[in-house]
Order: C-alpha cells, then structure tokens, then sequence
C-alpha cells in the first residue's frame, strides 16, 4: 500500500506538468489559458495557430501519462501502472501548480490507454479521428471515443489482447467519467451548435 501511495504520488506529479501552458509560454504566443476555450490542451494550443507547438502538446500530454503507466508497471506490476496512470491523470486535471485548474484529459487518456494496452489505444485513437475529421468537433470526437473505450475493453478480441484487464477496464471507465465531466461546457455549446470545428478561425 506505501508503494501504491508513492507510485500516485510520482504519478500525479508527472501529470500535473501543464505542457500547453509551458509551451506557449515558452514559444511567446502568450499563455493558452488566454485564448480560445481558455483549456490548456493541444485542442486550444492549435487556437494560437501554432500546429507545431500543438502537436507537441499532444504528445507530452499523451506520454506522461504512458510514461507513468509504464514506468510503475515496470517496476511494481500491472495494479501499480494503473493507479500510477490514473493518478497521472488526476494530474493534468488538477494540477498544484495551476492552483488545481488543469485539463480535460484526452490527450492523456490516449496516452494511457496506448501503454496499457496499444491495440485498445489504436482502437480509441481511430475512433477520435474519425469522429473528428467527419464532424470537425475535437471535443464530440473525444467524447465518443471515451465512452467507447470501455466497450471496447470487454471485447472477447484475443488476437487484439482483449478483453482487457480488470485494472485497464477500471482505468478506461474512471477516465471516461472524469473527461464528461470536464467537457460539461463543451456538450452545452455542442447542444446548442456553438462548438467551434476544429480549423475554425474563432473559438
Ligand atoms: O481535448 C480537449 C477537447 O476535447 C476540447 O478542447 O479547447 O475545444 O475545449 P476545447
């Protein structure tokens, strides 16, 4: 249990690192949190214009939370990397640093569900991108593809390594909630037709 306590500790830190908000600070285009949504993911990095300084977000954003996941499966076994990748998480929604106003999640839900599982994460990436360059909503894409990780993950697919762990299947739930939760503005503005389209000039 002291282990566990530690791994989400060092998960959540990890998380917690706002690369959207260093980035664009880093790159002088003014901090992301001012723009667009106002979020700190790649999503709103893009607003600024800068896909380079985008694409980096997804990926940092993405690979801490695989990072943490692999790290502490590594070292302690498969319940640790979840409780590290879910505190990982936790991190880059509620991050000390940001006095706990971070993320929504989905780059970092990607990044999980491909460590812990890469053919569930190909599974949920596919999903996003078609959703997302059908419809154009970087948001919508991203609630689909949460709420259809789970499902996925009970897939009797064993060629694809599924149906997945308990602990994967745990993590995929818990993520999907937390990211509904956190785009509660963005179904709003969907309802009502007021999401921006990815590319669009104005958020
Ligand atoms: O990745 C977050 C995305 O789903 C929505 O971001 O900035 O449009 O609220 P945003």
């Amino acid at each position: 249990l002291l282990t566990l306590g530690l791994v989400a500790i060092g998960g959540y830190l990890l998380g917690s690192i706002p690369f959207g908000v260093v980035l664009t600070r880093a790159a002088g285009t003014g901090d992301v949190r001012n723009i667009g949504s106002g979020n700190i993911g790649a999503t709103n990095v893009l607003r600024t214009g800068r896909k380079d300084l985008a694409a980096a977000t997804l990926i940092l954003d993405a690979g801490k939370g695989a990072v943490a996941l692999l790290i502490a499966r590594y070292l302690f076994g498969e319940t640790a990397g979840a409780v590290a990748g879910g505190a990982a998480f936790l991190g880059h929604l509620f991050p000390v640093w940001l006095g706990f106003k971070g993320g929504k999640g989905v780059a970092t839900f990607f990044g999980l569900i491909l460590a812990a599982c890469w053919p569930l994460g190909l599974l949920a990436a596919a999903t996003w991108l078609i959703v997302a360059f059908a419809l154009r909503y970087s948001s919508l894409a991203a609630l689909v593809a949460a709420a259809l990780t789970p499902l996925y993950a009970i897939l009797p697919l064993p060629a694809l390594g599924l149906p997945a762990s308990a602990s994967i299947l745990i993590l995929a739930v818990f993520t999907a909630v937390l990211i509904y939760i956190r785009h509660h503005e963005n179904i709003a503005r969907l309802l009502k037709g007021a999401e921006p389209r990815i590319g669009a000039k104005k958020a």
